[in-house]
């Protein structure tokens, strides 16, 4: 028997996962590590910290296991997207990486957009210049910190940070790399031309392979620090959510996901590309050699709900260490007290700027409608409802731009909780199903790695043999009704701010 390993470098902390090769998980471990925010706006990793993270997560399923080391076929690695990584020329990190959900380049997106065009950018990159992504994270270290950018030699995204470490290979691949903004998203290789006009020195990038592609193997060193054979392949894998489209079994036209990690994201499947002109919603390159995909990404949605329970429910925390249970089951069953509207209160969950669909970098979280008679539970009903109708403004600009959305799937850590799908489910109208693992991204790399390896013959093979779908939630037709009224209040509030949030960020 065969097995495969998938490791998700996230951002609240890495999992890692070991299947057998017909993707039954055998055993997982995960770690967590801080985010630093140092400034409002500001948000940083310690790549240092991931890798720690690795180790300990792939000795611990080593261990556990009991599998043989020498019986691992493959090794896929997904993570959070857009980080930016710098190394020295001996290949030491040269500082905190800004990860993807930093706020601060919003000069340097303007000066993108200057030096390439808007038009020509959203050609090539298939995105107008955004300050989550990595090229403008790369021009502000550039602009604020010289003697850094200096000094570095190599720049990588976080999840292939850790494939440097595993197999001494500079590489990345193109689901990762469409985030980057460097990358000719229909031609799938970097593009020459912004590399050129943001004269950004190419040979700073690694290699781009397709996902399942083989791009290294665990170097002697690796394998002794983390209990793997050396040798052992390690492809491409994929950005955090073409993984989980893959461990989604959204690998097809009409398929799609919504999935709620720390951020959120309404994710379709397109074999032909497609790019919205606006830049409301990205084009990536997919897991499937060849294809692509269109995703809405609401940056504050789990991230909302961590805020919330970090900030305003010790007790509830608490309650469930004692009880054994996750602090978030009784977050639902508080915010289920709580009815449709959460008595008439509204969240924007903007808590990190916003992407679609408004591109603001300066965008706020926001309660609206705040009275006397709020309770707790309103408030984290709000959260929710509020991450739900971003979502929902996600699907509306997929549906604008004629993506077909056949399925919906729901994953990440909101995905599987009963309630949050029934919101789903009636703020999108449609039915959302989940399917029989839960173990998304880690799954979609591990699939991936055992196409690399010639266990499968492609993506969509893999995930025919190996995912099934578990329930649907059907839409109540009348929660549908009472959402919409408050779902229209919540789509004028953003244009009534504008304005607003960027004058608080002048003060
Ligand atoms: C996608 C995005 C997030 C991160 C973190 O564009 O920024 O989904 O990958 O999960």
């Amino acid at each position: 028997m065969q097995y495969l390993i998938g490791i998700d470098i996230g951002t609240s902390g890495t999992k890692t996962v070991l299947f057998t090769q017909q993707g039954k998980p055998v055993t997982s471990h995960s770690a967590e590590y801080p985010l630093y925010q140092p400034q409002n706006g500001y948000a940083e990793q310690e790549p240092l910290d991931w890798w720690n993270a690795v180790v300990e997560t792939l000795k611990a399923v080593m261990a556990k296991s009991g599998v043989k080391k020498q019986n691992i076929a493959g090794i896929g690695l997904s993570g959070q997207m857009h980080g930016l990584v710098m190394l020295d020329a001996k290949g030491d990190v040269l500082r905190r990486s800004i990860i993807w959900c930093d706020q601060r380049t919003s000069a340097e997106c303007s000066e993108i957009t200057r030096k390439v065009g808007r038009e020509r950018l959203v050609e090539i990159t298939a995105n107008p210049a955004l300050t989550g992504f990595t090229a403008s994270k790369i021009l502000w270290v550039r602009n604020h910190e010289p003697e850094i950018y200096e000094r570095c030699r190599h720049i990588l995204l976080p999840k292939d940070y850790i494939r440097y470490r595993l197999t001494g290979e500079f590489a990345t691949e193109v689901s990762d790399a469409s985030g980057m903004q460097l990358l000719d998203v229909p031609a799938r290789q970097w593009s020459g031309e912004v590399l050129s006009k943001l004269e950004v020195d190419p040979a700073l990038l690694g290699q781009v392979y397709e996902s399942p592609e083989i791009t290294g193997a665990v170097t002697a060193n690796a394998a002794e620090l983390t209990g793997l054979a050396e040798g052992t392949p390690v492809v491409g894998g994929a950005g955090d959510n073409a993984a989980a489209a893959v461990g989604t079994g959204v690998v097809r036209d009409g398929r799609a996901f919504t999935t709620i990690g720390s951020s959120g994201v309404v994710y379709a499947h397109t074999s032909a590309i497609s790019i919205d002109k606006p830049g409301r919603v990205h084009t990536f390159c997919c897991a499937v050699p060849g294809q692509w995909h269109v995703m809405g990404v609401t940056q504050g949605a789990g991230l909302s709900l961590k805020w919330f329970r970090d900030t305003f429910c010790l007790a509830e925390k608490q309650t469930a260490e004692d009880m054994g249970v996750d602090p978030y089951t009784l977050l639902d069953r508080e915010a289920a007290q709580s009815p449709i509207g959460a008595n008439g209160l509204l969240y924007l969950p903007y808590i990190m700027g916003e992407r679609t669909p408004h591109l603001d970098a300066d965008a706020r979280g926001v309660f609206f409608g705040l009275s006397a008679i709020h309770r707790k539970r309103d408030l984290l009903r709000a959260v929710m409802e509020g991450v739900t109708f971003s979502l929902r403004d996600c699907l509306g600009v997929l549906r604008e731009m004629d993506v077909e959305v056949g399925s919906m799937a729901a994953c990440g850590g909101g995905g599987s909780s009963a309630f949050w799908r029934q919101m789903l489910a009636d703020v999108f109208a449609c039915p959302v199903t989940t399917i029989d693992s839960k173990e998304g991204p880690a799954l979609g790399v591990a699939l991936l790695a055992g196409v690399g390896t010639g266990l499968y013959n492609s993506v969509p093979e893999a995930c025919d043999a190996v995912i099934g779908f578990a329930e649907t939630c059907a839409p109540a037709e009348a929660n549908t009704a009472q959402y919409l009224k408050y779902y229209e209040v919540y789509r004028n509030l953003y244009p009534a701010l504008k304005d607003s949030f960027s004058q608080l960020r002048k003060v």
